[in-house]
């Protein structure tokens, strides 16, 4: 991302985050404890959503620089939060094996280079009781006028906003990658426009 795209984004996503997305963030990560990793942490959008708990250690990855620099400010403004910030990816995750209670991405799976990598290092760092939470944008019903749109669009869509693909299958992925989907919800995203819309949200561990 530019330094400019990243000193904005709070700004363009803030009637979507007013509309839906604050609601769904808080209500995906209000049982989270334990070791918790959010990656892709971009900005700090969920930075004031995490349960207060004394128990719950917090970690956060963003390898985009200047995203990076929003979040650190961010949790600089925010002491009462205490987070550990990482810079690394989802394809490598710097974490030991069975590490984290909690992982969690929203809005990432569809801007990752390699979503199935992606999805293996998610589980290779989780416990094999943790708990992968998700909230991605994904493609629209096949066949409906939204994804013809995604597919026309995607090209374009991917160079203009940093590698986000319009029409990922994601919970196909998820379960794809050896995860069992235990909660999910379809829902479209308020004040966005409607090639962005359909998204999931979701709670899924490591099939045994
Ligand atoms: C649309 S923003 C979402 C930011 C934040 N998760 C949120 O919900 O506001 C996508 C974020 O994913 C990050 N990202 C892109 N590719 C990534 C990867 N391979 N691993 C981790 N994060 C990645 C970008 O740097 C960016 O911060």
């Amino acid at each position: 991302m530019s330094f400019f795209s990243a000193l904005f984004y709070d700004k363009v996503m803030k009637y979507t985050e007013e509309a839906c997305l604050i609601e769904w963030r808080r209500t995906l990560l209000e049982n989270v404890d334990g070791n918790v990793l959010e990656i892709g942490a971009g900005t700090g959008a969920s930075l004031g959503l995490y349960p207060k708990k004394a128990s719950l250690a917090l970690y956060l990855a963003e390898p985009d620089q200047h995203m990076r620099m929003q979040l650190e400010q961010k949790l600089h403004s925010q002491s009462n939060i205490k987070a550990t910030v990482l810079s690394c990816s989802t394809e490598h995750i710097e974490s030991d094996d069975d590490f984290f209670d909690y992982v969690f991405v929203s809005l990432v799976c569809c801007s990752v280079k390699d979503v199935d990598a992606s999805l293996q290092e998610i589980k290779r760092v989780l416990k094999p009781t943790g708990r992968f939470i998700f909230l991605e944008h994904v493609a629209a019903e096949p066949g409906s006028s939204c994804y013809h749109w995604q597919q026309r669009l995607n090209f374009m869509w991917r160079h203009v906003a940093d590698n986000c693909h319009l029409n990922r299958t994601t919970e196909q992925s998820i379960i794809d990658a050896g995860f069992v989907i235990e909660d999910i919800q379809y829902e479209k995203m308020r004040k966005m426009i409607a090639v962005v819309q359909p998204t999931i949200r979701g709670i899924a561990r490591i099939a045994p």
